[in-house]
């Protein structure tokens, strides 16, 4: 007995990396599983049916899976993967929206097409397929369903060549946040994934930063993501909701949200001689801050 025996997902961007890994992990806990993935190049470019591969290596383990090709960059392509899920397996409980593409440049050299195009995979690309799944959990009041999201240490922490990236993934955070307001009273759970694995998007960012890339380190692999989406997916996770679940190089972390770490308040229009003494207790308040969560926040052994 699966931990999601019964239960229906989709998975975007399934046919390689983390979301074939999702997927596989997925089929073995006892889900039915849409392997979507438009099957282009690393920069979104192109296609293919990779996802065909993920759906034959989950049947040959004697699981159910269906594949889509269309893109998450569309309204038409998000609403396409919904109703292949229903096509297929009849309803909808679990959403990874997982695609994702690079377009690296720094902003002086970056040209519209590569910030779109970045933006429309990731961004709206949630948008598109997260919508046509929350009417469906309204209108048929379908309860307990997950939707997980895929953020990005580059828009968490921010990260040198990615503005384009990195604003997509922290907008996929602050979209979680809002999310899991909205459909908390289906008791659905909306919660935000930081992977770090290596995969065709980061072995040569890997390489290019010294790192020695490991095929056989789990560590390094898409498949440590895996086991951590498919327990948030669970009936044990019913209540973890808005939340950043880190899973990198071994090691499973929850981030911090934005939160006020200290303030003041004044009735009168504040005078820039207040903001001189203010300002700097307050980064002083955030420096003390920050350096508690990086010491409480180390990896502990298990
Ligand atoms: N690998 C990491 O360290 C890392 C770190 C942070 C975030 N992420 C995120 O994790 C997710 C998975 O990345 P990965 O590393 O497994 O990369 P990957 O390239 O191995 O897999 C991504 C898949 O998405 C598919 N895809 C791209 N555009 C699509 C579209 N428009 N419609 C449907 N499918 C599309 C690709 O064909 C590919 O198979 C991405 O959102 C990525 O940004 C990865």
């Amino acid at each position: 007995m699966g931990v999601l025996n019964g239960k229906i997902a989709v998975v975007t961007g399934a046919g390689r990396g983390i979301g074939r890994e999702i997927c596989l992990s997925f089929a073995k806990e006892g889900a039915k599983v849409v392997v979507n993935d438009l099957g282009g190049d690393r920069d979104g470019t192109g296609g293919g049916k990779v996802a065909d591969e993920v759906v034959k290596e989950i049947k040959d383990l004697g699981g159910e899976a269906s594949a889509n090709y269309d893109t998450v960059g569309t309204v038409q392509g998000g609403q396409g993967i919904f109703q292949t899920c229903i096509d297929s397996f009849g309803a909808m409980d679990i959403l990874v929206n997982n695609a994702g593409i690079l377009r690296d440049k720094t902003l002086y050299n970056m040209e519209e097409s590569e910030w779109d195009g970045i933006m429309e995979v990731h961004l709206k690309g949630h948008y598109n397929c997260t919508r046509p799944f929350v009417r469906y959990i309204r209108d048929d009041n379908r309860l307990n369903c997950r939707i997980l999201n895929m953020s990005s240490v580059s828009g968490l922490f921010g990260n040198f060549g990615q503005t384009n990236y990195g604003a997509a993934k922290a907008g996929i955070a602050g979209f979680t946040r809002s999310l899991a307001l909205e459909v908390a009273k289906y008791k659905c759970t909306v919660n935000t994934i930081s992977p770090g694995a290596a995969t065709r998007l980061t072995i040569d960012l890997i390489e290019a930063a010294g790192r020695k890339y490991d095929e056989n380190d789990w560590t390094q692999g898409p498949e440590q993501i895996a086991p951590v989406v498919t327990w948030l997916c669970s009936a044990a996770a019913d209540n973890v909701t808005s939340q950043i679940i880190h899973s990198q190089a071994g090691t499973l972390g929850i981030m911090q949200q934005p939160a006020v770490i200290k303030s003041f308040t004044t009735e009168n229009l504040w005078t820039i001689e207040q903001l001189d003494a203010l300002m700097p207790e307050l980064l002083e308040a955030k420096k003390h801050h920050d350096d508690e969560v990086s010491e409480k926040g180390a990896p502990e052994k298990v």
